[in-house]
């Protein structure tokens, strides 16, 4: 983590350790708010807009009242300015909580402001291991209902990445009613027969802005794709696995608990949509 970094509090620009949130912060005292993840590629962001319009969706979710997404953007760009992120790969941090108001269950009487933190942090590059390939999990899917809603109440994601990292596996991927859903904080692709499958957009998976970009992809290149569930049972006839998210870009899964998946080295599909991807990121 940076020393001194400056983030942004609720309309002020301040170093983070001199950051001081409300103990009756809702986020704090309810998970009552949401989060988004931005990746920026020396400086530019990818797929701001769609980002924008899940937050909406997000702040809608929980009936949040929040006005000010015009000068989300600017202020993503004096983050990355004031961090000298400008010309390296960074993920910018957004979060919106209800925000302060005595404990209760219900939402505060009187309207309050929204809680507002962002942070911009360097993001590593994970293309060593998108090379290579990963390990995850499968493990039922312990979470609420609403999972499209991108909440900061991320317990069983936590919990999930944990019993991951245990198993020398970087993800969990959820099972719901005998079919895989998404990962903690990626969403899953598995090839059957030459099709790629994946979870269809419902309120069981966020709508991962990544799983878009592949969806989009895969025609142009060839690649058929179904938003259709992946049966539990037929993980097993896999010729390929990936999971997919702004951190993670296209990680080809080899290996899942103790199978291999195909041979256990990364898939023509992934290499494919890999290749894809960073094509439409030298774009940027
Ligand atoms: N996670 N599903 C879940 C549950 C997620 O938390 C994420 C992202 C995704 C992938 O979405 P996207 O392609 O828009 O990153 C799917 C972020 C990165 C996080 O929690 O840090």
């Amino acid at each position: 983590m940076m020393k001194n970094s400056m983030v942004f509090f609720n309309g002020d620009y301040l170093k983070k350790e001199d950051v001081r949130i409300s103990p009756e912060d809702r986020g704090f005292l309810f998970g009552d708010g949401v989060y988004e993840v931005i990746k920026t590629y020396n400086g530019k962001m990818f797929e701001f807009e769609a980002h924008l319009s899940r937050l909406k969706n997000s702040l809608n979710g929980l009936e949040i009242q929040f006005e000010q997404f015009i000068e989300l953007e600017s202020i993503c760009r004096n983050l990355l300015n004031k961090n000298e992120l400008s010309d390296q790969d960074a993920a910018i941090y957004i979060e919106i909580t209800r925000g302060v108001a005595k404990r209760s269950h219900c939402f505060p009487e009187e309207p309050v402001t929204p809680t507002v933190y962002m942070m911009a942090n360097p993001c590593p590059s994970t293309r060593k291991e998108q090379e290579k390939g990963v390990k995850i999990l499968f493990k039922p899917d312990i979470r609420w209902a609403r999972c499209d809603i991108k909440s900061v109440a991320l317990v069983p994601n936590v919990l999930a990445t944990q019993q991951a990292k245990q198993k020398n596996a970087v993800e969990t991927v959820f099972i719901r009613d005998g079919a895989v859903t998404e990962g903690a904080s990626s969403n899953f692709f598995a090839l059957l027969d030459n099709v790629l499958y994946t979870y269809p957009q419902s309120h069981y998976i966020l709508s991962g802005i990544t799983r878009k970009v592949v969806l989009e992809l895969c025609p142009k290149i060839g690649i058929k794709v179904k938003e259709y569930p992946v049966l539990e049972s037929h993980l097993d006839k896999a010729d390929e696995m990936m999971i997919v998210s702004t951190i993670n870009e296209i990680m080809p899964v080899i290996q899942y608990d103790d199978k291999k998946v195909g041979n256990a080295t990364p898939g023509p599909v992934a290499r494919k949509l890999q290749q894809a991807l960073r094509e439409k990121l030298s774009m940027l």
